[in-house]
């Protein structure tokens, strides 16, 4: 498999260019969150259990407010992000709300020189592996950073859903790891019509990838759940049949749409 050295620039430039477009999005409903809405979900939620006291370590944060969802809950948080504009956010309504996340500005695979700490968890959720070509390098630092007994929680996007087109019509792409996935994509998830446009570089990652990497690098499996919907509405072609709850008009309850895992370090 090919490693596009470059893919870390790109990617970031196109994360720095959604940043104000996301905070001021209907999606990330910045009102309610300054408020005090919580950003997290049944799914992950029910994994993370009572975070109070405990250290977590947020990896891919974007700008900062699951993160800082933690730092309400009394957990201490810290959250890493490749981009340094939704780092800079992140400081910036970190401070304006009185909170005490700590964030740090790098990408994951480099994490481990940036922050010499270990945590009681480690949290990852929805739009996370896609951005890595190797996920024993992404384990590997997973795995770092806990502590021994510590958890690793992660929610994300099943890797059926990557296998089709933007509107669910065919199967378009691998499910297999085996290639990068350079696409132009305009306008983004939280705001389908703005004015961006961003190169993105991306993989696809089968589950057995993403379990092997997590057990080969001394995480022992404990729950792998899948979920017929997503949480968010950010795809083509959805209906809400729940409140928050959204699946594939045409398809039903037929595919994956999320998955969710515990592991604990051994
Ligand atoms: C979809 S967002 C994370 C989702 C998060 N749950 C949210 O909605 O706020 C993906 C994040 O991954 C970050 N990212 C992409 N590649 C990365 C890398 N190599 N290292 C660290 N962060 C990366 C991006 O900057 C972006 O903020």
């Amino acid at each position: 498999m090919q490693e596009n050295n470059d893919y870390i620039n790109i990617n970031k430039q196109t994360w720095n260019n959604k940043v104000d477009v996301h905070i001021a999005s209907d999606f990330y409903d910045m009102d309610g969150f300054l408020k005090g809405k919580s950003t997290l979900n049944a799914i992950e939620l029910e994994l993370l259990g009572d975070v109070k006291e405990k250290k977590i370590l947020h990896l891919q944060c974007h700008f900062g407010q699951d993160t800082m969802t933690f730092s309400r809950m009394g957990a201490k948080a810290t959250g890493v992000d490749l981009s340094d504009k939704a780092i800079d956010r992140a400081k910036e309504i970190n401070k304006k709300l009185n909170l005490d996340a700590t964030f740090v500005c790098c990408d994951i695979y480099d994490a481990p020189n940036h922050l010499n700490e270990k945590f009681d968890i480690v949290f990852t959720s929805y739009g996370t592996i896609g951005w890595f070509p190797n996920l024993d390098k992404w384990a590997k630092v997973v795995s770092h950073f806990l502590k021994p007994g510590g958890k690793f929680v992660m929610a994300d996007f099943h890797p059926v859903v990557w296998m089709f087109d933007n509107d669910f019509k065919e199967i378009f792409y691998n499910y297999f790891n085996t290639e990068e996935i350079i696409e132009d994509e305009s306008g983004t998830y939280a705001d389908r019509y703005a004015e961006i446009s961003a190169k993105t570089i991306t993989w696809n990652h089968p589950t057995s990838e993403l379990l092997n990497a997590l057990i080969t690098n001394n995480l022992e499996l404990d729950s792998f759940n899948e979920f017929d919907y997503s949480p968010y509405n950010c795809f083509n072609q959805t209906e809400e049949f729940e409140p928050n709850k959204f699946r594939v008009k045409h398809l039903k309850n037929k595919i994956p749409m999320v998955y969710s895992l515990l592991a604990t370090k051994k």
